[in-house]
This record gives C-alpha cells, structure tokens and sequence, in this order.
C-alpha cells in the first residue's frame, strides 16, 4: 500500500496562472481536503525554456507550498508537450501519419515515439526532475508522460520503419519466417532484403493483415518502450517511489495487459458522457477492466471531470449528484483514490469550456460545494484502502483479438469487439453480477464462469488454457466467430472453431453475415423465441446439446445454442447475436447452472451493488441510478460509513445517493 489515505486531488497547471493565484490554490485545497496534485503534465517549456536551460526555481516554489499545506505532489515527466524549440531543431521528431503527412506543433502529443532525439531530451528531463527533487517531502509518486497513444497512436515516419525492422528481425529471425507469418505468397507480397519493408502505409487495396497485426504490436509495445525508459531513471533515482501513468480504459492503441505489470500503481482516467442512460454500464466496464489488468488489484482514478468536457459535440454537464455518484462507483468498484482533470478551470486554451474543480465562478458555485463535500466524506472510506472486489465471472479480453477481428476484409464490418464485449457486460451488470476481465492465458480457474464473447484471434497456449478450464470443472459460454485464427492470422482449418470443436462437441461448416436489417428468429428448447441478427453458424452437432434452434432460412431446424459436457466442466456455444431479451434468458440459465449470485438479490432495477472485502472485513455499496427514491430492503447491515448510521431494517435511498454499508453481521435481505 503506498497510500496512507484515499487520494483526493487532480491536475494541477498552475503555470497556466500568475503566482498570486498560486496560494489560494493552496489554500482552497486545503478546504476541499485536496491531499494530492498531478504536478507540472505539460510544463516541459517552462522548466526547459531553452536547450539545456533548466529553470526549475518556480516549481521549487510550489513544491515547499504545497507541502506546506499537506498537499503531495504527483510529479508529472512533462514529455507529452515537447517544447517548440524542440520542433524547431528537430521538425522530424514529429510523427506522421500512414497518409505521409506530418502532425505539426501547436496542441500536445506531438512526437514520434520512435525519434532518437526526442529520447534524449525526454531522459534528460527526466533525469534532471528526479535529481532536484528525489528528497522533496511531498514528492510521493511519479507521473510519467499523459495518456500514451492518445491523439496519435502509430506513427509512419522513415525512423519508425527502420525501428519496425528492427523488431521484426527480432521476432521473426529470418525473412523466410517472416514471409510464412505474413502469408506473402498471396498477391506476390514477398519481401526478399528486410529494407523493402515498411509501416502499412495507405495501399491501393487491403493492406497485408499480418503486417497490420505486427504492425499494432509493434505501436503499443513503442509506447511501453517509451514508459520504461523514464521508469528506469526514476528508479534509479528514488527506488522507492511509485511511479505510474494514466489509462484511457477500453483505448485500442495500447495492451495495458502488457503494459500494467510494467507500473507500480495502475491508473485511469474516466470520462463517460453522462447523458447517455447506459452511462454507468459504460463506466463500470472500464473501471472492471482496469481493475483487472492491474496486477495489484487496487487502482486510482487519475482524472475524470467536475462536469462537461470540451470535446464533444455537445458537451453536457453533470446533473447534481452525479459527480459524486460516478466518483463512488470507482471507489466501489476497486479505486483507492479519486482525482480530476482539473483543478482550476483554465482562462485560455483548448480546454477552457472544459470543467474544473476550481470552476471560472469561484468557490460560490455547485460544482465547488459538491467538490468540497466529496472531499471532506472521502477519508471516512480510508478504512477501505487496499481492499479487493472479487468476481465470479471473467469476460475474456485480448488486444491482440480486438486489433485482428477489426482488421478489414471480414465477413461483416459490423462485427466489432466492444459492442459485443459490452453486450454480456451490460445484462450481468444489470443482474449485479461482479465481472472482472481476463486475459486467455492467465489462469481462469477462480471463476465459475468465463464468457469469450468472439475471441477470433486465439493462440495454442490461450486454446489450451481455455479447454483446460472446462475440462476441470469451469464453465464456459463462448460466441460466435471464435477460435478462428491463430497469433498469425491464419486461418485454423478443419472446422470452425478448430481449436474448440472438440471441447464443445460441433463444428461449426460454415457462417453467414447478415445484411442490414435483416433477421432471423430462433426458438428455445423451452419454448421462447427470440430475435437474431448480424451473423449465423452452421452447426453440425457431434456430440453437444441443442439449447436453441433457427426458425427459418436453409439452417432452419439447426441448433443456434449448443450445451456440451467436457471433463467436469460446461462449454456453450452461441452460434448468432442474440437480441437482448435473449442474452439475458442464456446468461440467466448460464449463470443459475454455474452457481453464480448477485452481489445483493432482490435490488431495484438501476441500484448498483459492490463489494470490497479485506482481511475478513467486507463493505457493501449501493449506489442509487434509479433517478428515483428508492426502498431496498435489508437486515442487520451494519454501520453506513458515510452517514454513520446502523441500518436495521431497510436502507432509503435518495436519486444519486449511495451508501457504504460496513457488513459487520449476516447480511440478510427480505424477500
Ligand atoms: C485527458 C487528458 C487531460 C485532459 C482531459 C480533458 O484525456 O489526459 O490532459 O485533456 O483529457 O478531458
């Protein structure tokens, strides 16, 4: 645990200010119970002026204010703004796209993660940071760069290509193995010296998918590169201080599977538009992921916002209460920590109709008073720190498979990832069942459930790991188009899915996309019909149990749904995309034989229930998204942290509120 405390805090720019602001900074900190700031994210022109000219005595400054206050600082390597001299000397540090047109200076991100130059002036200040301020009391953890991949994910330039070789030779030794991977036979794309290779520039037709596949690992293990190279400074210099860098939850660009065991605190920023009514699900799925792709299981939410941002097309602020709402939802589902983007809301720049913890208004405002609230109830959860949410169901989540299954030249460029993702997410979320997501090669054997919602790309040892999970005992509910190819993107042959056909007893001889506005309907062996769409299997049953069958087209009377003992454990297989009213009746029956509860039974719909637990403590949140006052009924509950009260008999809940029951009895429910 390297907090004593939940975090309260957020970004601060206080050179966007005059220094006289800077007290009162301080100052209203204090009153809002601020405890840690995210210093200095895009300072790099201020503390290097020019070439080798450091000026660091205003941050000096800051740093002894802000301790002063018994604020601590998060200090940020300020490498995502580089300075316009920098651009200046070195304009081909700037990345381009696979267009060949060079992003230019004058917003943020605009390096190539690949420029020697750009390495060394961002190890340099690196350096030159953590020396000044390794022994500075309210240093207590390292920010390293903002949101890698954001804006610019990939960049195409002539540096890029020569680092592109350079890891191809590495992973595929010689070309010849390079060619098989690549599948090059096809269109004469052999490569016969590696300098013909280049990024997948823009091309006359479908580009080489292998080559975008590589081309996608290659990107996002750029962009660790780029974070260990600081982290390896900064550890040098202050062994013993965390260091981190901020998520974007379901981001394409970067495996933060990878990438999480590589930070000592896994962070996240959230800003979901919470006008949509699904906002909640959305915000909840990231932080669920992000929880589970850090290796150390609690997390921080780096930064969200107060209100609106500025980068919608319409920018909606948040109604009363829901900031804090959504802020409790992170705690409850695993944050030791609350931050913002940021704390004064700027006079000038992009983001100056961006919110701010600090609105333009001042403190006699909604959003300050709600700020300050939030701030000064937060320590009453510090009880919590450390403690983990624990799930009984895994939703398989792989980078790899997103970045193949949305290459192009598919069966239907309808079918994407999250959408699918998301869809059994949303039905457990409903039915408040605790989900984390998994990586198919890390162990399943937790949970009593596993869903792979169109896990395409799937490598030997992921088939092997999931097989052997339903073979001991797991049980397994697995979607359409999976088990297709392998870490190349080739094609598994003798039936589809071939590396779980003998797992879940069928073969699936062919499939179908549908086109747009069609469908189909098909009806469950207890009598139900449902609507399906966008994609049928085939089935040939060998061995598997119909659950369902279609109602028309040439594979009517063909099972849609399919039951299969293998080992000890269940694997079923759902052949088409299910309206929801389907899903939910599969997940239904899935979960009910797996043995799998909700967190609390007999919860209004919209209530949200969690639970954290450590060392035999537990504590319950609900958190009330009815839009509504509602009346849950509950018994011998315990102690609600926020308002101190025992809860005997039923809990009340206003629109927004939550609780944080300490469960120090049996929990009971009345039905
Ligand atoms: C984040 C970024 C912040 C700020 C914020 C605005 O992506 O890290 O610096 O720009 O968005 O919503």
């Amino acid at each position: 645990m390297y907090f004593p405390h939940m975090i309260y805090g957020g970004d601060y720019n206080p050179d966007q200010w005059p220094e006289e602001t800077w007290l009162e900074d301080a100052r209203l900190m204090q009153e809002a119970r601020v405890n840690l700031v995210s210093l200095g994210i895009f300072s790099w022109a201020k503390l290097e002026p020019r070439p080798g000219i450091f000026e660091f005595t205003w941050l000096d400054r800051l740093m002894d204010m802000l301790h002063a206050h018994g604020i601590s600082v998060n200090l940020a390597t300020p490498t995502a703004a580089p300075p316009a001299w920098m651009v200046r000397m070195h304009p081909e540090m700037l990345p381009v796209t696979a267009d060949g047109v060079r992003l230019w200076h004058g917003s943020r991100r605009h390096y190539c993660p690949h420029n020697p130059d750009y390495h060394r002036y961002a190890t340099r200040i690196a350096a030159q940071l953590a020396e000044r301020y390794k022994d500075h009391p309210a240093l207590v953890m390292w920010h390293v760069d903002n949101e890698y991949g954001c804006h610019v994910s990939e960049c195409y330039c002539d540096i890029s290509a020569a680092s592109f070789r350079e890891w191809l030779k590495k992973r595929y030794t010689t070309l010849e193995k390079l060619n098989f991977a690549w599948g090059t036979a096809f269109w004469g794309q052999v490569y016969g010296d590696w300098n013909e290779i280049k990024p997948p520039l823009r091309t006359p037709a479908h580009a080489n998918p292998t080559q975008q596949l590589d081309w996608a690992r290659f990107s996002s293990n750029s962009w660790l590169a780029c974070f260990d190279e600081q982290k390896v400074i900064l550890k040098r210099i202050t062994p013993n201080l965390p260091v981190t860098t901020n998520f974007m939850g379901f981001y394409k660009g970067v495996d933060y599977f990878k990438f999480s065991p590589h930070e000592d605190v896994v962070s996240q920023d959230s800003y979901p538009d919470t006008y949509e009514p699904d906002w909640m699900v959305k915000a909840g799925m990231a932080y669920d992921l992000i929880r589970s792709v850090g290796v150390r299981h609690t997390w921080l939410l780096m930064e969200q916002a107060t209100s609106q941002v500025n980068w919608r097309q319409r920018n909606v602020n948040k109604r009363p209460g829901v900031m804090r709402l959504g802020s409790l939802q992170a705690v409850a589902r695993g944050a030791d920590g609350i931050m913002f983007f940021q704390w004064r809301q700027s006079k000038a720049g992009a983001e100056k109709h961006h919110s701010g913890m600090l609105p333009h208004t001042g403190t006699d405002s909604r959003t300050w008073r709600e700020i300050k609230a939030l701030g000064n109830e937060l320590p009453l959860l510090n009880s919590l720190l450390s403690s983990q949410v624990q799930a009984e169901v895994a939703i398989l989540m792989d980078w790899e498979n997103w970045w193949a299954l949305e290459l192009d030249s598919k069966p239907s460029n309808d079918l994407k990832l999250l959408p699918q993702i998301y869809s059994y997410y949303k039905i457990l979320f409903e039915r408040g069942i605790t989900v984390d997501f998994a990586h198919p090669d890390t162990n399943l054997s937790c949970y009593k459930l596993v869903v792979a919602p169109t896990l395409y790309l799937v490598s030997d040892h992921s088939s092997e790991n999931i097989n052997r999970y339903v073979e001991n005992g797991g049980t397994l509910l697995i979607s359409f188009f999976s088990g297709i190819v392998d870490e190349n993107e080739h094609i598994r042959l003798g039936g589809y899915p071939a590396s779980f056909c003998e797992m879940l007893g069928l073969t699936v001889e062919e499939y179908t996309a549908y086109p747009k506005g069609l469908a189909n309907t098909l009806r469950t062996t207890d009598g139900r019909t449902f609507t399906c769409s966008l994609w049928s299997d085939v089935i040939c049953v060998h061995g598997c149990e119909a659950l369902a069958v279609y109602e028309s087209d040439y594979y009517a009377g063909l099972p849609a749904i399919t039951r299969h003992k293998y080992g000890k454990g269940l694997g079923y297989y759902l052949g088409t995309e299910l309206e929801s009213a389907g899903l939910d009746w599969l997940l239904g029956l899935v979960c009910a034989e797996a043995g799998i509860m909700p967190v609390l039974p007999h919860l209004p719909a919209g209530v949200e229930a969690l639970r954290r637990s450590k060392e035999g403590k537990s504590w319950l949140f609900l958190l009330n998204h009815t839009g509504s006052k509602v009346q849950i009924p509950i018994e011998n509950a315990g102690r609600d942290l926020l308002t101190g009260e025992a809860v005997n008999n039923s809990i009340s809940m206003e629109t927004n509120s939550v609780v944080v029951l300490e469960l120090d009895n049996k929990l009971t429910q009345k039905h």
